[in-house]
């Protein structure tokens, strides 16, 4: 047994691989999923583009055994560590033909038929994101729209075909005259049969990766490697080993505990633990707040919104993160947890200075509280990047405004982008706060954002672009919120004026 591993059984990591059981134990922790596929198995259909989640030309399906019951979901290999396939299973566009007995699968028929294909790079992870849209629908009567089909392949990029073919290849898979089915009970059944390995630790070359089971396992572990990665979906830390060449000696990976994936409310809180991926965290956040919708969407990509974590953008705390001023706008808490207990402070004071948190070596971000939304409390999200989809923002602002007619009772503006850290717009909020919501405040409040905040150049955007730009997103918000006396104003002329 190794002396290092606080007493948990060395164990091998063990997966489905199109169907059939793998062991693998001579693999580095951070050997990426699709290097150990194309280099150790050969499966070569594959590929790799950018190696940093951007272009999906590595995109596989993975499916695990969640307390809802069966997840597929479209991944990016390439950021994705081989031990965080423990008892999963992983398909490659080398399973469809076999699903089908040899013959192409409804997706790669049609994409055959609608010309979807040129030069082929891009082609098998656009396949992969079309086969797990394929998968959620065969049961379903309705299909999905164009809208639910772009989302799934917003994280696909082709360079020469274009995109017109291969939108028509999804709409056309469906009528294919011989559907296939997948076999969800099936692979729930090999699935269970699969889950013994818990609580592993997993070493090779010293490098290890321990898995626990509960927050309480982890919290020890936490106080036992203050030196440790977390590793949650890896969409962050997947990067520092590929692009950075860090070498990460000890992980501990969340990803199997299923207490740190639960969403609750009570009567302030929407409750969500910091294991909930970005794609339960915002539909959950939407469904009090759609104005995050557009936010949600915009956010990566599918594959990453399927494997990142609400609590990896917290904890990670880029002052670029998308979640933070938002979540910032709306008063949100945040609980860190260690072996002696837990703490929770106001999500604005965990960022110190730029990548520096209030938090200790041995603390975990355990939960994140969202309080409910307030009667009359109006919420903007607004991202500027240069891509629509699966880009950086330059500039990202959440603002939170509640009126008594038309005078403002309570305010908060936070911004990304703009400093070293997600920040509040203080001296901004101080100004608005009791004064008359109208187009004269809207316009000094502009100028007074200039105290707050002194933003710097690089390649998403100048100093003086992201100023202009965060004065005209006030700007905007003023346009979208301001009260509208209805007996009095001409409807039609609301937005001429902008
Ligand atoms: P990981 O990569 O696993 O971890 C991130 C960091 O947080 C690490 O330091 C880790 O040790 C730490 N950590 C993780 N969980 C915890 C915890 N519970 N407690 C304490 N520390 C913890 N981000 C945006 O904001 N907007 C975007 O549009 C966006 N687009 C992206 C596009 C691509 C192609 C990629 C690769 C990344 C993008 N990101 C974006 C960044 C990333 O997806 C997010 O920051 C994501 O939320 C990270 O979550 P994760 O679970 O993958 O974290
Ligand atoms: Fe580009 Fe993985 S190789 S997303
Ligand atoms: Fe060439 Fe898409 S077919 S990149």
């Amino acid at each position: 047994m190794n002396p290092n591993n606080n007493g948990i059984p060395n164990r091998h990591i063990q997966f489905l691989l199109n169907n059939e059981i793998v062991c693998v134990n001579d693999v580095e922790p951070t050997k990426s999923v699709l290097s150990y596929l194309r280099e150790d198995c050969f499966l070569t259909g594959t590929k790799e583009g950018c190696a940093e989640g951007d272009c999906g030309a590595c995109t596989v399906v993975i499916a695990a055994l969640e307390k809802k019951g069966l997840s597929l979901k479209s991944v990016n290999a390439c950021i994705q560590f081989v031990p965080t396939l423990n008892g999963k299973a992983v398909f490659t566009v080398e399973f469809l033909r076999k699903q089908n007995n040899g013959k192409l699968h409804p997706v790669q028929q049609a994409m055959v038929d609608k010309h979807g294909s040129q030069c082929g790079f891009c082609t098998p992870g656009f396949i992969m994101s079309l086969w797990c849209l394929y998968n959620e629908h065969q049961t379903a009567e309705i299909l999905p729209e164009r809208t639910e089909v772009r989302s799934a392949l917003t994280g696909n990029l082709c360079r020469c075909t274009g995109y017109k073919p291969i939108l028509q290849a999804a709409d056309s898979m469906f009528e294919a005259a011989a559907p296939v089915t997948f076999d969800n009970d099936g692979l729930r059944d090999r699935l269970l049969e699969l889950k013994t390995d818990t609580n592993s630790h997993y070493s090779y070359n010293n490098e290890q990766l321990y898995s626990p089971n509960t927050t309480a396992e982890l919290l020890q572990l936490r106080a036992d490697h203050p030196e440790a990665t977390l590793l949650a979906g890896g969409t962050d830390v997947g990067l520092w080993v590929n692009k950075q060449f860090r070498e990460l000696n000890t992980l501990i990976y969340l990803g199997n505990i299923d207490a740190l994936k639960s969403i609750t409310e009570d009567e302030a809180f929407i409750n969500i633990a910091a294991g909930v991926t970005l794609t339960n965290a915002y539909k959950a956040l939407a469904n009090h707040y759609p104005e995050m919708n557009q936010m949600w969407e915009r956010f990566a990509s599918r594959p990453i919104r399927n494997v990142g974590t609400l609590g990896g953008n917290i904890a990670n705390g880029s002052p670029i993160g998308d979640s933070m001023p938002a979540l910032i706008a709306l008063s949100a808490r945040v609980v860190l947890s260690n072996v002696n207990g837990q703490r929770e402070l106001l999500l604005e004071d965990l960022y110190l200075d730029y990548m520096k948190k209030d938090m200790q070596a041995n603390e975990v971000v355990t939960l994140i509280k969202i309080p409910l939304p307030v009667t009359d409390q109006q919420l903007r999200c607004y991202k500027l990047s240069k891509r629509y989809d699966s880009d950086i923002s330059a500039v990202f602002t959440g603002m939170a405004l509640t009126l008594n007619r038309d005078t403002i009772t309570d305010v908060k503006i936070a911004f990304g982008g703009m400093a070293a850290t997600p920040k509040r717009a203080t001296n901004t909020e101080q100004f608005l706060f009791g004064k008359v919501w109208d187009e004269p405040t809207a316009k000094q409040a502009m100028e007074i954002l200039k105290l707050d905040f002194t933003p710097m150049t690089d390649m998403r955007a100048t100093d003086k672009n992201r100023m202009q730009s965060a004065m005209n997103l006030l700007y905007r918000f003023y346009l979208e919120t301001r009260p509208i006396n209805p007996l009095t104003t001409d409807m039609t002329n609301v937005f001429g004026e902008v």
